[in-house]
C-alpha cells in the first residue's frame, strides 16, 4: 500500500484538505474510519460532502466494505509472527503474537502484563530469522510504567544495542480515555512517516488498555457509555493492526480477588466489548517465584490450553527448563 495524501480523495482540493489537517485527519485512514457529523464539525464542511468525502476515503483505504473471502484470505497470508520470548508461550498462542490481531494480556498486578510487552518491544525489533519483524514500536503508557531501563536490560540480553532499540520506541503517555483514544491517530501519522523512511510500525501496544476508562466511568449508569468508548477505540485499534499489518498487544488488569458481586477474577475490564474484539485473550497469573501461567481464552482458532513462562533479569524465558 502507498502513502496515500488527502488531496487524492476526489472533491478535496487544497483548501479542504488543509482545513481537515488541521482538524486533525492528516491520513485518509482518519478520515476513513470518521462519522460524517464527526468530520464535518472539525473541517467545517456541509455533513453530505463529509459523508462523500468518507466514503471515497473508505474505498481508497480499502476499509468498511465487503471483502470476498479470498481477499480476506490473501490480507490473512501476510500475517507475521514476534516471538513473545517463551517457547511455550509461543506454542499456546500459535506461534507467536500475531499482526492483524489484538492480544490482551489479563491478569492481577505483578502477573507480568508490562514485561511481555517490554519484550515484545524488543522482540519486534529482532531479525525475521530471530522471531522478530524487523519493526518499530509505538506504545500508549497510560500508567506511566515504562521503564527504558528495563528495555535496556532486555535488549542486552537480546545482542542488541539499547541505544539503537530504545530509539525505534515511541512513547506517549494517555492522560486520559479521550487522550488515548486521539493518540492512536496520531500513532498513524508517525506509522506513515515510518512506512516510507524507517523502520515500519509493526507493534503497538497500550497498557493500560482499560485504567483510565475505569477510573473515568464509575457507577452503574456510566456503563452503557464506557462500553461505547471501548468499542470505538478497539475498533481504531484494529484498524491500524490491519493497516500497517502490526500487532495490538493491549493489558488489562484484574483482581485477584472478587472486590465485588460483579467482577469475579476471570472477568477483566470492559467485559463482552474487550472479549469480543481482542482476537487473542491470555489470563496471565502468578506462579512459584518468577513462574507464571498464560491461559488462551476463547480463541476463534486454537484450544484453550495454558503455558508456562517465567520473568527473569533476562526477559521473559521458558517456564520449564529444555
Ligand atoms: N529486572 C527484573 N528482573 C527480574 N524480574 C523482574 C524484573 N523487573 C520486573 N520483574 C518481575 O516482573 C513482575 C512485575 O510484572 P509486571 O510489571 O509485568 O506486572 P503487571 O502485570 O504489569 O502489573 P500491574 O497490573 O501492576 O501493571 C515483578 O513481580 C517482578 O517479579
Ligand atoms: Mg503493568
Amino acid at each position: 500500500m502507498g502513502v496515500m495524501s488527502l488531496e487524492d480523495l476526489p472533491g478535496v482540493g487544497p483548501s479542504t484538505a488543509e482545513k481537515l489537517r488541521s482538524a486533525g485527519y492528516t491520513t485518509v485512514e482518519a478520515i476513513a474510519v470518521a462519522s460524517p457529523a464527526e468530520l464535518s464539525a472539525a473541517a467545517e464542511i456541509g455533513e453530505s460532502n463529509a459523508a462523500k468525502i468518507i466514503a471515497a476515503a473508505r474505498k481508497l483505504a480499502n476499509i468498511g466494505d465487503f471483502e470476498t473471502g479470498d481477499k480476506v484470505f490473501e490480507r490473512r497470508q501476510s500475517v507475521r509472527k514476534i516471538t513473545t520470548g517463551s517457547k511455550d508461550l509461543d506454542a499456546l498462542l500459535g506461534g507467536g503474537v500475531e499482526t492483524q490481531a489484538i492480544t490482551e494480556f489479563f491478569g492481577e498486578y505483578g502477573s507480568g502484563k508490562s514485561q511481555l510487552c517490554f519484550q515484545l518491544a524488543v522482540n519486534v525489533q529482532l531479525p525475521v530469522e530471530e522471531g522478530g519483524l524487523d519493526g518499530s514500536v509505538i506504545v500508549i503508557d497510560t500508567e506511566s510504567t515504562f521503564r527504558p531501563e528495563r528495555i535496556a536490560q532486555m535488549a542486552e540480553a537480546k545482542g542488541l544495542d539499547p541505544n539503537d532499540v530504545l530509539k525505534n520506541i515511541h512513547i506517549a503517555r494517555a492522560y486520559n480515555s479521550n487522550h488515548q483514544m486521539l493518540l492512536v491517530d496520531r500513532a498513524k501519522e508517525i506509522a506513515n512517516g515510518l512506512r516510507s523512511n524507517g523502520k515500519p510500525v509493526k507493534l503497538l501496544i497500550v497498557d493500560s488498555l482499560t485504567a483510565h476508562f475505569r477510573a473515568e466511568y464509575v457507577g452503574r449508569g456510566t456503563l452503557a457509555d464506557r462500553q461505547q468508548k471501548l468499542n470505538k477505540h478497539l475498533h481504531d485499534l484494529i484498524k491500524f493492526g490491519e493497516i500497517f499489518n502490526a500487532a495490538i498487544v493491549v493489558t488489562n488488569q484484574v483482581m485477584a480477588k472478587p472486590d465485588s458481586y460483579f467482577f469475579d477474577s476471570t472477568a477483566p475490564v470492559g467485559g463482552h466489548v474487550v472479549a469480543h474484539t481482542a482476537t487473542f485473550r491470555v489470563y496471565l497469573r502468578k506462579s512459584k517465584g518468577n513462574l507464571r501461567i498464560a491461559r488462551l481464552i476463547d480463541s476463534p482458532c486454537l484450544p484453550e490450553a495454558e503455558a508456562m513462562f517465567r520473568i527473569t533479569e533476562m526477559g521473559i524465558e521458558d517456564g520449564k527448563n529444555r
